[in-house]
């Protein structure tokens, strides 16, 4: 049987407004290392394939230099430019990953992700070809609408908060972006894409399975993330 190929793209293209800071939050300083390092690390040690790292345009050679060189991270096959918006960026790794069976795409902004979720999702994606972590919300969520008043309450044991990895079956996911880039081409109306799973969702005829994550997985938004991530790491 052909061994199959599981590729990780980890996604620091992003400007990281809501955090407020000079410098991008994933080259922010967490216990001694930059974010960024950390989900690196943990894709480094898993047993994923190859790792594609998507930068911003201006930072590329600063990513293969003082994060990739400097930190000895072997899997590390390319490092891109990625794009606008996080779904460009997802596009442009996804290019780089070509000949992977399997992607796993991951927010470089997610330093906390530990080895067991990586595993679940490597062992679940060749079966159900899209899964994402996710954890069931703990607030009640409001829909609201633009005057500020509630309309609308979903129910809570409906409702789970994704994060990443978010795996896929990679021609599957190719095939998501190439009907989204058509239908965009035609000039129809789209959603606003905020992650991958939901272009798998609306472009293709495949349910994305949820598979459990941890709380621990938070996504570094906005400066008490980052103190909140010292916490763990100090554990
Ligand atoms: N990302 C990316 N390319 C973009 C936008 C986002 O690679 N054009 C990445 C970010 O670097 C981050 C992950 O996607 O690792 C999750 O995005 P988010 O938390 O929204 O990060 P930013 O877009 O950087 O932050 P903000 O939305 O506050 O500007
Ligand atoms: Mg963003």
């Amino acid at each position: 049987m052909k061994q199959m190929k599981f590729a990780a793209i980890i996604l620091a293209a992003g400007k990281g407004n809501r955090m407020c800071s000079d410098i991008p939050k994933q080259y922010m300083n967490l216990c001694g290392n930059p974010v960024i390092y950390y989900s690196l690390k943990a894709f480094e040690k898993s047993a994923v394939d190859e790792i594609v790292l998507v930068a911003g345009a201006d930072d590329v050679e600063f990513c293969q230099e003082e994060i990739v060189n400097r930190y000895e991270i072997k899997k590390v096959r390319a490092v891109v430019a990625g794009g606008a918006e996080r779904y460009l960026s997802v596009y442009e790794g996804l290019k780089a990953a070509s000949d992977a069976d399997y992607v796993l795409v991951h927010d470089g902004a997610r330093p906390m992700i530990d080895e067991e979720s990586i595993d679940l999702s490597m062992k679940m994606v060749p079966l159900e070809k899209a899964c994402v972590l996710a954890t069931m919300v703990k607030d009640t969520i409001k829909v609201v609408n633009e005057s500020g008043y509630a309309v609308d309450t979903p129910r809570r044991n409906s409702l789970w908060a994704v994060q990443t990895p978010q795996s896929f079956d990679r021609e599957l996911l190719v095939e998501a972006y190439s009907r989204f880039f058509n239908e965009q081409s035609k000039g129809g109306e789209l959603p606003i894409i905020t992650d991958d799973a939901m272009l798998v969702e609306q472009m293709t005829n495949k349910k994305v399975k949820i598979l459990p994550g941890k709380y621990s997985n938070i996504k570094i938004t906005t400066p008490e993330d980052l103190e909140i991530a010292k916490m763990f790491l100090k554990k």
